[in-house]
This record gives C-alpha cells, structure tokens and sequence, in this order.
C-alpha cells in the first residue's frame, strides 16, 4: 500500500552488473536468471542487468532477463559510443519496460583516458544520449567519478544529457571518495542550478571504499535524488556499493526522520541475500547489518535478558521484516540463568529452581570451553543431570 505522505524512492539494482563485476563473484547464466526473477518479485524496479557489449554470455544474459522481467524495468550498460548502445538496445528492447544506461568519465583523471578535451567530451555525450533516446524512450545518463568532476564542467554535461534526452541522471561516486554532507549538497546544486533538472529523475551511485556508501546514499536522497542503485549484499567492485537492505531497511526504520518510501518487500531480503551469496561465492560478514549472521543475534546475558523482556530493548527492527523467522538467543559464556531456562523451555524442558542452578553450573563450565553452546549440548547437560538425580 502506498503511503501519500511519503516520496517514493526508485530502488534500481546493479548486482548482477556492478556486483558481478567484483573479481571472482562471476555467476552463471541460470544463477543471473534466478537472482532476476528474485529481485523482480521483491519488488526492485529496475535491474541492471549486465553489460551487453561485454561478452555474447552477458548479451544473452541481459536479453533472456529482458524475456522474463515481468514488473521491473530492465536496464542495460553502455559506453558512449554507438556501437555499445547499439549492442544495449538489443538486449533490453524484450523487456515491458527497458532503459538504456549510457556513461563516460568525466573527471580530470577519467577525461585522460580516452584523451578527449572538454568540448569534445560535450559533443560526445550529446551525441551518444541522442542516439540512446531516438531508440528507447527511458535513458539514464552517468558521469562516472562524478564527485571528483570539476563542478562547472559537471554542470554543464548534466545539462548536455538532459537536453539531448536523458530521462534519469546518475551521479556516481565511483571510487567512494565523497561524504554525507558533500552528497547531499551536490544533488541539491545539481538541481538547483542546471536548467530543466527539476523534469528528470536524479540517482545515486555509491561505493564503500571509505564505508561510507550507504550513508552517502541517503545523504543524497536527502539532498533529492529518488533513485538509489545499490547491490545485494553490497557486492561490488573493491569494497562494493551500497547495500540495498541497507538502504531499504534505513528507510523504513526511520521515516520519522526520511519519509521516502520503496517498493520493496523486505521479507524477501535474506532468502535473496543467501542466494546471492551462495551464487557469487561471496560470504556475508558476521556483522553485518541486516543481513550478517549475528545481526540478529544475542549472547550476553544483560542483553539475553532485556530481549526476553522486551524485544524493543536491543532491536530496532523485527527479525521477521527481513525475513527471519526469530531472534537468535545464542548460548555462550557471556549468557545468563534467564536466557538459560528460556532456551531450555523451547527445547521442552521446564526445570526446577534446583535443577535449573545445577544446569547452570555445568553450561557455564562447557561455555568456557566451547565458543557456542548449541541446543544439543544443552540437552545432553540436562540429561546427564537428570540421570544423576
Ligand atoms: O561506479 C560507477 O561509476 C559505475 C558507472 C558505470 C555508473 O558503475
Ligand atoms: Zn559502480
């Protein structure tokens, strides 16, 4: 259900196009299908979904998920030059909704490579967007290193692309070298200053290599992008970009403070997480946020105690919105006689005070040696006990 009061952010994936490109996390072309339809039921609105000129694998692989895409808009990548686009088009033209992703770099550094000056840049972009836009009719645009592009010369492309038809602009961190408050404020200039920017959409593209992804990610929503491209995971190239349950999960947390709404499905998030871990080859981090084993875990006795409680006491989030079916009260030595007889009670054993204090003993002297107790263990403790009553 949408809610009126809130802006709709557009949740655009690039898992299987930036994510794949991490060095090793390459899938095969049933495993890129696979993660597609997922991400399409969770309710994504555009998958990027390879890039076409790469290779006949991916070229097939983007056309077959254009074939399948049944709400998502699928989107394409793109050099800028006509052959790539070309190569693009025919892809994506299968899917219900396709879209065109083209980009140069335009930074001092990106600027050297294909060693074109500033106006020839300009004509380029122009020339490629045009071209991009007499074939579909949803054309996003990068300056890739955007945030380290001269801020006049910035300006100016952006309203180059906009002009020759660009329907979205993306902004793209490329090296993860920006912060929150330069985020947002470039954004916020961005549409302030260029001529016709309040008709497209702005996006956001960031990378982690300072951590900082997703929160640059937000900041920019702040500052008035409604697109954020994000991987599952995080998974990307170097330290990754940012994570969409990271992002998602960040707004719908806190609307009190970001009322932007997406489309997606949370409850999908960790079924689609461990897919896209067990296909990329890429474990998840313990730690890590929303979807890390232990993001959901509890082993210290004071916290143990406080969730049996109170749930609110140590989560801000129901496990089940990201779908997990319970809390994780995981027994160690840092756990306490509550946490102990609660688990024991799961496990059908309602103890005696005596018996209980007795068990107590002996799980903590198991947990000093061992790092997890497991629910096996603690039946074999109580066990052992009652046999010797
Ligand atoms: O990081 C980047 O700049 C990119 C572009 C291709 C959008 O991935
Ligand atoms: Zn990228």
């Amino acid at each position: 259900m949408t809610d009126q009061t809130k802006d709709r952010v557009v949740i655009f994936d690039t898992t299987l196009r930036d994510g794949e490109q991490s060095p090793g996390a390459t899938m095969t072309h049933a495993e890129k299908l696979e993660i597609a339809s997922m991400l399409d039921e969770m309710g994504v609105d555009i998958i990027e979904a390879g890039f076409p000129i790469a290779s006949e694998g991916d070229f097939r692989a983007v056309s077959e998920i254009a074939k399948q895409s049944k709400d998502a808009t699928i989107c394409g990548l793109a050099r800028a030059n006509l052959k790539d686009i070309d190569r693009c088009w025919d892809a994506v033209k299968h899917a219900n909704s396709p879209r065109i992703h083209t980009f140069i770099g335009t930074s001092p550094l990106h600027r050297a490579i294909p060693n074109l000056d500033m106006d020839q840049m300009a004509e380029r972009i122009h020339e490629t967007v045009t071209h991009a836009r007499n074939l579909c009719d949803n054309v996003q645009w990068s300056p890739m290193d955007a945030t380290r592009t001269e801020w006049d010369y910035l300006k100016r492309v952006v309203e180059i692309a906009i002009k020759a038809g660009a329907t979205t602009i993306n902004i793209p961190d490329t090296v993860g070298y920006t912060a929150p408050v330069e985020s947002a404020d470039l954004i916020r200039r961005l549409i302030n200053e260029v001529p016709g920017a309040d008709e497209i959409v702005f996006a956001t593209h960031c990378h982690n290599d300072l951590g900082m992804a997703t929160a640059n990610a937000l900041a920019a929503v702040a500052g008035g992008a409604r697109q954020i491209e994000c991987t599952i995971n995080g998974l990307g190239e170097r330290a990754g970009n940012t994570a969409l349950e990271e992002v998602v999960m960040a707004l719908k947390v806190r609307g009190d403070i970001m009322p932007y709404e997406t489309g997606i499905d949370t409850r999908k998030i960790m079924n689609i997480s461990r897919r896209v871990a067990a296909v990329s080859g890429f474990a998840v981090q313990y730690n890590k946020a929303i979807v890390g084993k232990n993001a959901f875990a509890h082993e210290s006795g004071i916290h143990q105690d406080g969730m049996l409680k109170n749930a609110e006491t140590f989560e801000i989030m129901r496990p089940e919105d990201v779908g997990l079916a319970a809390t994780n009260i995981v027994m160690g030595k840092h756990s306490g006689r509550a946490a102990l007889r609660a688990k024991l009670h799961d496990l059908g054993y309602d103890l005696a005070d005596n018996q209980l204090g007795d068990v107590f003993v002996r799980f903590k002297e198991l947990a000093d040696r061992k790092k997890e107790v497991y629910d096996e263990d603690l039946i074999a403790l109580v066990n052992a006990g009652l046999d010797d009553e």
